[in-house]
């Protein structure tokens, strides 16, 4: 179904903990979500990813994306994100909508 943004602000409740988006986002527990889809995995600048994330050859965008949501260490093992991973198809969308409005700065 097609991704909500407002949804997508609440499923991303689940993310704050580790990762901030919008102005002004900073490299916390994990790096900045700005401007995620497009760009190769492990390139946020100023965050020390683990050799996993950084060597994965990944490229963020809407397939590898999903796919990794829902299971985070299934798709990058070895993993330093400590996060269980997204079961519901609709949250997944939702979260989508949501980060597409976060451009890179
Ligand atoms: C990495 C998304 C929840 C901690 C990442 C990456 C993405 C992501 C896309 C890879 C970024 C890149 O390669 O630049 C999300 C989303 C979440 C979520 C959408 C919620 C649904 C969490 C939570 C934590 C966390 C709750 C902390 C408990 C991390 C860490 C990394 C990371 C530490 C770096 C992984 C590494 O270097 O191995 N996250 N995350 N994330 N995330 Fe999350």
């Amino acid at each position: 179904a097609a991704g909500d943004v407002k949804a997508g602000e609440r499923v991303f409740l689940k993310c704050r903990a580790c990762h901030q988006v919008g102005e002004n986002a900073k490299n916390v527990v994990g790096p900045v979500l700005n401007g995620l889809f497009g760009r190769p995995a492990g390139s946020a600048p100023g965050y020390s990813y683990s050799k996993a994330n950084k060597e994965s050859g990944l490229v963020w965008d809407e397939a590898t994306f999903r796919e990794y949501i829902a299971d985070p260490r299934a798709r990058i093992p070895g993993t330093k994100m400590v996060f269980a991973g997204l079961k519901k198809e609709q949250e997944i969308d939702d979260l989508v909508a949501y980060l597409k409005t976060f451009r890179a700065d």
